[in-house]
């Protein structure tokens, strides 16, 4: 028997959701008269609640901070919202917090009964399978994300990796969704065959059922040949419906057909052939609001809402912009065969003002604008778009001076840990050595190029070791922390001869 609690501030509603319940004997049904009297119930564990259907709009703890207590207490509770018009866009932003989904008032019987059927079926799906740690796309591409929000996103791609279903990635523009899809598809039981993508919003009309299902020849005016189509030539693969909020309403129909029964026409034939494809769709258009006014099909929906995942903006989650610009200034390093090692201080602060409309494509953009203009070691405040400059109301004739910069740099507490570390890594991966820690440096004021300091460093470091061990690599190595290839590397680097200090 599911463990259900009902929780509203209005009896009434309280009763005719049990009510509602009450009409198969699959439930028993508890209920809270607000969020705090919830909370109070789920944590003294006397029952443990399945479903917890909460509504928004209620005194004291309102439905979205309930939500996230319940969630942080524990994740596998099911939540459904309930939600009157006026609170609509709440229950939306519940749904991005981890409730399954939500209803309108006044609930349904049939509707609330579908979606606890809905929502345990694909908590069954997914729960009791181990996730495991980074998630890879393709060989060597990494998706960054060190928030919790990330987390959470790398644990549902890797337990949907690991399951058939259909999935919905829901994000704005650039925020990774195509990369999340490929994840998906590349951790999966199908990662040998083909990922396709299809932007349904690029798809004229007319010519999207032969796009998708393939067509016979002659089957249409310039049809003039035989032609597969996409379903057929993603045949044991995943297939990436992008857009998918901008497909025709004849062809949603008929992609859920494929989605029901596993078979697909293409136009102009009479044979029915076998679809073994995954489907993955993405979008960035409200589907709850479009499913009101007529112009996606509510089933469709479901059948592709089975485990939602969302992607938050940029802005959402700042925190991760060092490590993406690290890894960004990596990857441009070897794709444009620079040496850049870092970023200044005030360019990064410029970075964090920014809001990120164009999310993580907009930050990688703006990074590799840099580097084409860049002609120092590092990524200057003058190497970034002057759109950026401008959006963040940033002026390059006040912009300071190196030695300004570097008081700045302490009094805007950018000096710290995190920022070295962006010089850190990036070094880092040329060097392949163990952390340096940066802590004690003196950095000089008027020499703000973290390299030069840093190897100035290094050598310093070196010989002060080799002196000590009177020249002896093996010794230096060992007591020194260095791994003798490095040791080595760095000797030869630096123009030392050992035997000087012998
Ligand atoms: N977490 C991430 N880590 C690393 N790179 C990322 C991440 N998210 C996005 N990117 C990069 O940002 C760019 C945009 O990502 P992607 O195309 O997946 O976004 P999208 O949500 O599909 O965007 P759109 O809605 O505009 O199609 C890609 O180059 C992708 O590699
Ligand atoms: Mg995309």
């Amino acid at each position: 028997m599911l463990k259900v609690l009902v929780v509203d501030d209005d009896q009434g509603l309280r009763l005719s959701v049990k009510s509602a319940l009450a009409v198969t004997e699959r439930f028993s049904v508890d209920e809270a008269f607000d969020g705090i009297n919830a909370l109070e119930k789920i944590k003294a564990g006397t029952t443990k609640y399945d479903v917890v259907i909460l509504d928004v709009d209620m005194p004291r703890l309102n439905g979205l901070q309930t939500l996230r207590q319940i969630k942080e207490f524990d994740p596998g509770i099911i939540v459904i919202v309930m939600t009157a018009h006026a609170t609509l866009n709440d229950a939306v932003l519940a749904v991005k917090d981890g409730a399954f989904n939500y209803l309108s008032k006044p609930v349904s019987s049939d509707d609330l009964l579908a979606l606890i059927d809905k929502a345990v079926n694909a908590h069954a799906l997914i729960s009791n399978i181990a996730a495991s740690a980074p998630v890879m796309v393709e060989a060597g591409k990494k998706i960054i994300g060190h928030t919790s929000q990330m987390q959470k996103v790398f644990n549902i791609i890797h337990r949907l990796a690991k399951v058939d279903t259909p999935v919905l990635i829901r994000g704005a523009s650039g925020t990774g969704k195509e990369l999340v899809a490929k994840a998906i598809h590349y951790n999966s039981a199908r990662k040998d065959e083909k990922f396709v993508a299809i932007n349904c919003s690029a798809i004229p009309e007319n010519l999207f059922e032969s796009e998708l299902f393939g067509h016979e020849k002659g089957s249409f005016t310039g049809a003039d040949q035989r032609k597969i189509g996409k379903f057929q030539f993603a045949e044991g693969g995943t297939l990436f419906l992008d857009e998918v909020g901008d497909m025709p309403q004849l062809m949603q129909v008929k992609i859920l057909r494929v989605l029901q029964e596993k078979l697909f026409t293409p136009v102009g034939s009479n044979r029915e052939f076998p679809a073994n494809v995954r489907i993955i769709a993405a979008t960035n258009r409200p589907l709850e609001e479009m499913i009101k006014a007529g112009s996606f099909r509510e089933d469709l929906f479901y059948r592709l809402n089975v485990v939602p995942i969302f992607l938050p903006a940029l802005a959402e989650r700042k925190e991760d912009m060092d490590h993406m610009v690290n890894i960004f200034i990596k990857k441009f390093n070897q794709a444009h065969g620079k040496r850049i090692n870092g970023i200044t201080a005030d360019a990064v602060a410029v970075l964090k003002k920014h809001t990120w409309p164009g999310n993580i494509r907009e930050l990688e953009n703006v990074i590799e604008h840099s580097f084409v203009l860049e002609n120092s070691n590092l990524i200057t405040l003058a190497s970034l778009p002057e759109s950026l400059l401008i959006a963040t109301g940033t002026s390059l004739v006040e912009a300071p001076s190196p030695q300004e910069t570097a008081v700045n740099l302490v009094s805007a507490g950018l000096a710290n840990a995190a920022d070295a570390h962006i010089h850190m890594e990036v070094a880092e991966e040329e060097n392949d050595e163990a952390d340096l820690d940066v802590s004690g440096l003196n950095i000089d004021a008027h020499s703000l190029d973290f390299n030069a300091q840093k190897e100035a460093f290094e050598k310093e470091f070196i010989i002060k070791a080799l002196k000590t061990f009177k020249g002896r690599i093996n010794q230096t190595a060992l007591h020194a922390n260095i791994p003798k290839k490095t040791l080595l590397r760095k000797i030869e680097k630096y123009g030392i001869n050992a035997r000087d200090y012998c």
